[in-house]
């Protein structure tokens, strides 16, 4: 049984003050324990929240990091340097990284391992452009997207499954083209990981989820949370999103 997983990408929204306000908020909406929740705030953001999330069910991640844990880097973040803050999660690889920053499948993964390196927990970002779709090359994208992922520890790995077509574009993918994606990347990563790994590995689906498609998309077997932007940003919407994870998991 795999525990929903309700993550919020803010990319580059929100100040700290905004990013404090946020949080009362969400903590005096007291949401499900059923359900893992995550924010993503910019990394301005992070020593503050970190702080007023200690003892926290609530989980916080950084939208990036380096591979190196130190260096001349000029701008980039190390794994450990968020990890010394409170920072338990990252996200790697969002199709804005790769289409606007020159992220590829290797970089990611160099993040993603030495974030797992550093104690964190990774939320690994795939997925096809509308072009590869129309071309019906959304399964060979979706594997050679996961063929770097036998290097991570699938204990602490969430994959996002976010059609590039569906990011902030109001568009949703239907919860019947969600599944058959999420079980394609579920056979993929059966062949990085044993049976019993591939399985408890969760993927999210990301792209345009709202409260009015989040029940629906959460109710196919291989949905196990989402990763959302837009709607990640205002408290009343973000809960009503994790209030329908709970929903889902308990069965109504
Ligand atoms: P969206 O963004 O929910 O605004 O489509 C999702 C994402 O980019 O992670």
């Amino acid at each position: 049984m795999r525990r929903f997983v309700i993550a919020g990408n803010w990319k580059m929204h929100k100040n700290v003050a905004e990013t404090s306000a946020f949080i009362e908020g969400l903590t005096a909406a007291a949401p499900s324990t059923a359900v893992d929740v995550v924010i993503g705030p910019p990394a301005t953001s992070l020593p503050s929240a970190a702080m007023l999330l200690t003892g926290s069910p609530i989980g916080l991640a950084a939208q990036n990091c380096h591979w190196e844990t130190s260096g001349a880097y000029t701008g980039e973040i190390s794994a450990a340097m968020l990890s010394e803050l409170g920072v338990g999660w990252v996200i790697v690889g969002h199709s804005e990284r790769r289409t606007l920053f020159a992220e590829t499948d290797r970089t990611a993964r160099d993040r993603a391992r030495a974030a797992q390196a550093a104690g964190l927990d990774v939320i690994y970002c795939i997925g096809e452009t509308l072009e590869e779709r129309e071309a019906e090359r959304t399964f060979d994208v979706l594997q050679s997207q996961t063929d770097g992922l036998g290097a991570l520890d699938p204990a602490h790995l969430v994959v996002a499954y976010e059609p590039v077509w569906a990011i902030g574009t109001g568009v949703t993918a239907s919860p019947e083209q969600a599944q058959e994606a999420h079980a394609f990347v579920r056979s993929c990563l059966e062949r990085a990981y044993s049976a019993a790994d591939a399985a408890a590995v969760r993927i999210l689906y990301g792209g345009s989820m709202k409260p009015s498609n989040a029940a629906d998309l959460l109710s196919k077997p291989d949905v196990d949370g989402g990763l959302i932007g837009g709607a990640s940003l205002d408290v009343d919407s973000f809960s009503a999103i994790i209030r329908a994870a709970a929903d889902c998991a308990a069965g109504e």
